[in-house]
């Protein structure tokens, strides 16, 4: 069977960054409560008219020169964003021209912090099916701009980034020991759109908006949801926690990294933790703290990865994939 194998990766982050100290002058709050609360220290901010498909092509790049891969090799691109540059066309045609791809298809995908995710799983099976060859898979958001900053319970915990990834349809033998995709798994709930949303729309609003969020009902949820996909991925695979090099999750809450960890007799040190530099970057955070795992010699080729997220919807999904 044909697996999608990550051959590069890379993230990609503005200059700019804030730290709790500056956040604390803005808003009523301070380094002491977002840190024990959330474990973030900084985020990094978009420049003024630094946009969502300026942060997706810087880390596509790197993550193409990273696969050793030129325009003329990619066929699909995905970019998950809930941030993007316009209300239409997609950011990912955006990001196409700018690479230069002259070919295949480009289109975003809206699963907010899920994005990833979703979008992993949309590429591995167009790539199983041999519909393309060759997949870029981003995650770019500029949260700073849907962000109220008067609002102190949501203004701290998002930050602005991207990642990427290049996916590349390879003969596997169709067991665990496969190079690639391991497996995918995506939901959503559509029932609980109120409890994290943003404000605004093209259509409802004409207007962007503001994120609003109920911290602590997203909190309860994401704990189960993250749980029982994360169950899922194992049952799908007969996989066993101890199998798993690496946990690579969603970044939006130190609190909820160590909680599923704990959950599943998974060593912290497994887990890789990015939150406290970038605080949460929505579709973003996955490929980045996977891009810093894979820079620092943490993740070695043959290594199994366990990818999750939960998002606004809502949404959740996880992957296992082999290094
Ligand atoms: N600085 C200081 N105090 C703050 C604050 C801030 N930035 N934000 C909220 N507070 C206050 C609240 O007003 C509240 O005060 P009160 O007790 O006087 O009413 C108190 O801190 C506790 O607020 P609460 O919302 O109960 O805190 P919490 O422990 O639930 O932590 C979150 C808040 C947002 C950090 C936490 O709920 C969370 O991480 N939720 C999940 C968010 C998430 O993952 N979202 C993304 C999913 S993709």
């Amino acid at each position: 069977m044909i697996r999608s194998v990550i051959t590069g990766c890379a993230g990609h982050l503005p200059e700019r960054v804030l730290t709790n100290a500056e956040l604390a002058d803005m808003v009523d709050t301070s380094d002491e409560w977002i840190t024990a609360r959330t474990g973030i220290k900084q985020r990094h901010i978009a420049a003024e008219g630094e946009t969502t498909s300026d942060l997706a092509v810087g880390a596509a790049r790197k993550a193409m020169d990273a696969a050793g891969v030129d325009a003329s090799d990619i066929d699909l691109i995905i970019v998950a964003t809930a941030t993007p540059d316009h209300t239409f066309p997609a950011t990912a045609t955006t990001v196409q021209s700018r690479l230069g791809v002259r070919k295949g298809a480009a289109f975003d995908i809206q699963a907010v912090c899920s994005g990833f995710i979703y979008g992993l799983a949309t590429a591995d099976n167009f790539l199983k099916a041999g519909q393309f060859r060759r997949a870029l898979l981003i995650g770019a958001e500029t949260f700073s701009r849907i962000l109220d900053w008067d609002d102190r319970t949501t203004c701290v915990l998002f930050g602005d980034g991207a990642g990427a990834v290049v996916l590349e349809g390879q003969q596997g033998a169709g067991g665990n020991g496969d190079r690639g995709v391991l497996t995918t798994h995506i939901h959503a709930d559509g029932r609980h759109h109120d409890l994290l949303y943003v404000d605004g729309g093209p259509s409802k609003t004409q207007t962007v908006g503001h994120l609003r969020m109920s911290g602590k009902e997203v909190f309860r949820h994401a704990v189960t949801n993250l749980s029982a996909v994360i169950h899922e991925a194992l049952d799908a695979t007969g996989m066993q926690p101890g199998d798993i090099d690496w946990v690579v999750p969603h970044q939006a809450n130190k609190r909820i990294l160590d909680g599923t960890a704990r959950k599943f007799g998974l060593d912290a040190a497994k887990v890789v933790v990015t939150v406290d530099q970038h605080g949460n970057t929505s579709a973003a955070s996955v490929p980045l703290a996977l891009s810093a795992a894979v820079a620092d010699g943490r993740i070695r080729r043959g290594d199994v990865l366990l990818l999750e997220a939960m998002g606004g919807g809502f949404t959740w999904g996880s992957a296992l994939v082999r290094w």
